[in-house]
C-alpha cells in the first residue's frame, strides 16, 4: 500500500498572507481555505501539522468511527479549561466516561418533555418586561435577553435553582470569561494571567463571581433533604465505583459550571441569529406564526405540542445550520491516521467546522439562503448525517442537544404567540467567532404586538 499523501494546502509563505486574516475573520479564512483547497486541507505550518476537514464522511471518521485516536488537548479546549477545569466538556478517557454515563439520566426523555413547566413560565416572565417597551415602541437587546432567559432555564431544570435575581450578573461574569480566553487564545504572548493587568483582574474577578455562584448553589442544595431526580442531585449523590467517595468540590464546580456554560451561551446565541433570520425573512415569520395559531390559538405549548409544530422546529435547524453557535470543533491526533487518502500526522491537529461544513455547496442547495423548509419532513433524507453537526457527532455529542432543541421551540413558539419582532436599525450584526458565534454588539429589536 502506498503511504498517504500530505493533504493539499497554503505554503508557508501564502501562510504569512492568510494567518492575519485568519485571526481577525477567522470563518472568511475557513471558508477560503476549504474552498480553495478542498475538503482536507494541510497548514503549511513548519513542525505543526493542522489538518481543516471539510467533508462529512472524514468528520464521521474522526468523531464517530475513529474516535479513540482523537483527543480534545488542543487549544480550543485546554483554553476553555481555565473557566471550567476537567468538565464534561473538557475531559477525556476514563474520566469522561464515568461523567457521561452519570449524567445521562437528568437528559432522560422524562426529563426533557417536562420542559415545558420550566420553559414557558420563563418566557411569560420575560414577556410580561417586555411589553412596556412594546408599548412605547422602544428597542431593546433581545441577545441580552435570551441570555438570561437561557440561564434561567438552565438553573432550573438542571440544578432546580431560582437564578432570576443573578442571572444578568452570572451572565456577565461568563462572557467576560469567555471572551477573555479567546482573547489569550488569539494573543499568545500576552503575560501570564497572574500578572495583575486590567485583563487579568477582570477575568480573576468574573472567575470569583462565578465559583461563588456554584458553591452559593450547592450549600443551598445540601441543606434540602437529597433528591437524585435533577443533575445537581446526580452529581451530589454519585459515589467512586473504586473507592465509594463522593465527587470533590472541585470536580463539583467543574461539572456545575460546565452545565451553566454550555448550556446557556449556545442556546441563547442560537434563539438571537433566529430572531435576527425571521426579522429579515417577513415571508418565514408569516409562515411560522400560522403554524403557531392554527395549532395552539391562545394556549401555551407544551413539549407534545412540537410534534405538530414542524416549521417551528425547522425554523431552529435552519438557524442552527447558518449560525452553528459551536463554529469549531478540535481534535488532536494521538497516531497517525489516514482521512479521504491525505496523511494525518500524529500530533495533528484536526479542525472541523460546522459552520463551513453547513455551507458546502455539495450539500447544501443555495447554502447561503435561509430556507426552513429543508428540515421539514423527508427533505433532508439524502443527506450525509455527519454533513449536519450543530451539535457535533459520536460518543461527545452535546449531551444537552434535546433539551436545547426543546428549549428553543418552545421559546419561538410562545414568543410567537404574542410579539413579533423588528430590527432596531438596517445593518445586521457583525457575527463573531468567539467561543461561541455570537452577534457581535448584541441585536436591538422592538418588539410589536403580534
Ligand atoms: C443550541 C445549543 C447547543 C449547541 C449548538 C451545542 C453544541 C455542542 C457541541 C458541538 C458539542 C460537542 C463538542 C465536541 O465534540 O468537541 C457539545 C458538547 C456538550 N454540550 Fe452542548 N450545545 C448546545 C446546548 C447544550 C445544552 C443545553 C447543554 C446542557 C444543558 C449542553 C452541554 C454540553 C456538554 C456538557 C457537552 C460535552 C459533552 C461530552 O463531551 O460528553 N449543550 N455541545
Amino acid at each position: 500500500m502506498p503511504s498517504p499523501r500530505r493533504a493539499p494546502g497554503p505554503a508557508p509563505r501564502d501562510l504569512l498572507r492568510l494567518l492575519p486574516i485568519a485571526r481577525d475573520d477567522t470563518l472568511a479564512f475557513l471558508l477560503e481555505l476549504t474552498r480553495t483547497w478542498g475538503d482536507v486541507t494541510e497548514l503549511g505550518i513548519p513542525r505543526v501539522p493542522v489538518l481543516v476537514v471539510n467533508d462529512p464522511a472524514a468528520i464521521q471518521h474522526v468523531l464517530r468511527d475513529h474516535h479513540r485516536n482523537y483527543t480534545k488537548r488542543t487549544l480550543q479546549y485546554d483554553s476553555l479549561a481555565t473557566i471550567t477545569g476537567r468538565g464534561l466538556l473538557t475531559s477525556d478517557g476514563e474520566h469522561w466516561f464515568r461523567q457521561r454515563r452519570l449524567q445521562q439520566p437528568a437528559f432522560s426523555r422524562a426529563r426533557i418533555e417536562g420542559l415545558d413547566r420550566i420553559v414557558v413560565p420563563a418566557v411569560d416572565a420575560m414577556l410580561e418586561r417586555w411589553a412596556p417597551s412594546a408599548e412605547r415602541g422602544e428597542a431593546f437587546d433581545v441577545d441580552d435577553e435570551m441570555m438570561r432567559l437561557a440561564l434561567e432555564i438552565v438553573g432550573q431544570a438542571l440544578f432546580g435553582i431560582d437564578l432570576r435575581r443573578d442571572a444578568p450578573a452570572l451572565t456577565r461574569a461568563v462572557l467576560t470569561a469567555l471572551d477573555f480566553i479567546v482573547h489569550r487564545a488569539r494573543h499568545p504572548f500576552a503575560p501570564p494571567t497572574w500578572v495583575p493587568t486590567p485583563g487579568n483582574r477582570r477575568f480573576g474577578a468574573a472567575l470569583a463571581a462565578l465559583d461563588r455562584a456554584v458553591r452559593e448553589l450547592v450549600a443551598e442544595r445540601r441543606r434540602r433533604p437529597p433528591d437524585d431526580r435533577d443533575m445537581l442531585g446526580l452529581l451530589l449523590a454519585a459515589r467512586d465505583p473504586d473507592d465509594g467517595r463522593p465527587m470533590s468540590d472541585v470536580e463539583l464546580r467543574d461539572e456545575i459550571l460546565t452545565l451553566l456554560i454550555a448550556g446557556h451561551e449556545t442556546v441563547a446565541s442560537a434563539l438571537t441569529w433566529t430572531w435576527l433570520l425571521l426579522a429579515q425573512h417577513p415571508d418565514a415569520w408569516e409562515r411560522l406564526r400560522a403554524e403557531v395559531c392554527a395549532t395552539l390559538g391562545d394556549r401555551p405549548p407544551a413539549s407534545a405540542d412540537l410534534r405538530q409544530l414542524d416549521l417551528v422546529r425547522a425554523t431552529f435547524s435552519e438557524a442552527l445550520r447558518l449560525f452553528p453557535p459551536a463554529w469549531v470543533i478540535s481534535r488532536r491526533a494521538i497516531a497517525e491516521d489516514e482521512l479521504g487518502g491525505w496523511r494525518v500526522p500524529a500530533g495533528a491537529l484536526v479542525v472541523i467546522s460546522p459552520y463551513t461544513m453547513h455551507r458546502h455547496a455539495a450539500h447544501w442547495s443555495e447554502p447561503e439562503s435561509f430556507r426552513p423548509e429543508r428540515f421539514v419532513g423527508d427533505a433532508g433524507k439524502a443527506r450525509h448525517r455527519f454533513a449536519y453537526l450543530p451539535f457535533g457527532g459520536g460518543p461527545r455529542i452535546c449531551i444537552g442537544n434535546e433539551f436545547a432543541l426543546v428549549e428553543g421551540a418552545l421559546v419561538l413558539a410562545r414568543v410567537a404567540q404574542r410579539f413579533r419582532l423588528e430590527l432596531e436599525g438596517m445593518r445586521p450584526p457583525r457575527v463573531e467567532a468567539l467561543v461561541t458565534l455570537r452577534p457581535g454588539g448584541g441585536l436591538r429589536v422592538r418588539a410589536a404586538r403580534a
